[in-house]
């Protein structure tokens, strides 16, 4: 990233919310299961899978979490009733996570349940690294009561490698690889883009070859090009992994992707907390927050 993108993506937090929203719209299907029912049924007929997030993270009330939790489970329900061709992806610290580890773990074990009475699936987003140990204790004890729960690695941890294997040894495993969102120190994460990449293809290649089921989250053309050389010469069949996108961005590789004959999942975040995510998916497009910051400083 350049020094005046840089630039532009400090700035970025500074901007009015409502002028944020505006410019997020692309990221988010909206405030309502409705809206975000309406975008999955879209995707579904143009070929692709979704997976729903419900925004909202860093919860500190029970209330928040039982509300979160209510709202996963009539996702879920619409789901099933909808026929759509979607599962969820939960962040557990919207269970919890932060203020109360074990009620988070029985909060996200219902949620899993009910998925897996209705036959759904559902994705563990991973957060910072201050969550990591947790979030993996919580996949490994639910995996061994469910199939039917994953959790997301990313390539940029230096432990990334390590946790992979670590879970393989547990049996096959349910992974997204994505590169990873959050600032973290140098200590334990790579700060070279090059060095991230090789890293997400080297642990791509151990999970794969290891029998792992993985979602290979990314937009990066370079990435997605090597996702496509590892699953041919591993000779995998379609079920066997899948290549996943968020809402939003880069509409031409998605076509790009399908064309290919891959199977493609976009991640479809929708409710009332969208703020912090609009801000991370932001600081990533410098080209956006340019726009951002040009439509206040020159309006008109
Ligand atoms: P990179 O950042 O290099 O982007 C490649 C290209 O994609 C850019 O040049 C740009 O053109 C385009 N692009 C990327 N982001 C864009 C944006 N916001 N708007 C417009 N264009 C954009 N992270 C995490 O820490 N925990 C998680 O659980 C998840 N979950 C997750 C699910 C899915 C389905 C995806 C695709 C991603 C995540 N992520 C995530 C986010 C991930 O870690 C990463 O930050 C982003 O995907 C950006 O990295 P890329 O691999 O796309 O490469």
């Amino acid at each position: 990233m350049s020094i005046i993108d840089r630039a532009l993506v400090a700035g970025i937090p500074l901007v009015p919310k409502p002028i944020v929203g505006v410019f997020s719209r692309r990221y988010i299907a909206g405030e309502m299961l409705a809206d975000a029912v309406r975008v999955v049924r879209e995707l579904n007929a143009q070929g692709m899978m979704a997976t729903l997030d419900v925004l909202g993270e860093e919860v500190s009330s029970r209330e928040e979490v039982l509300a979160a939790t209510d709202l996963y489970k009539q996702a879920l329900a619409t789901i099933q009733s909808e026929s759509l061709d979607c599962n969820i992806s939960v962040k557990l610290t919207q269970m919890g996570l932060k203020f109360d580890p074990d009620f988070c773990r029985e909060a996200f074990r219902e949620v899993v349940r009910e998925a897996h009475r209705r036959g759904n699936f559902v994705r563990i987003d991973m957060e910072d690294s201050t969550c990591t140990d947790e979030t993996l204790a919580i996949y490994n004890g639910l995996r061994r009561e469910f199939t039917n729960v994953g959790v997301a690695l990313q390539a940029y941890l230096r432990r990334t490698t390590a946790d992979s294997d670590a879970l393989m040894r547990n049996g096959p495993a349910n992974f997204r690889l994505c590169k990873g969102i959050y600032v973290e120190a140098r200590r334990i994460a790579y700060k070279d883009h090059d060095l991230v990449n090789r890293n997400f293809t080297f642990v791509l290649e151990q999970m794969l070859r290891q029998g792992a089921y993985v979602g290979i989250a990314t937009h990066d053309e370079f990435l997605v090009w090597e996702g496509m050389r590892l699953v041919r010469e591993h000779n995998l069949s379609k079920d066997q992994y899948e290549f996943q996108m968020l809402l939003g961005v880069d509409i031409e590789l998605r076509k790009i992707i399908l064309a290919a004959g891959h199977r493609l999942r976009i991640y479809v975040p929708f409710g009332e907390q969208w703020y912090p995510y609009s801000i991370r998916r932001l600081k990533e497009n410098p080209q956006v927050a340019r726009y951002v910051l040009r439509s206040i400083l020159a309006p008109g």
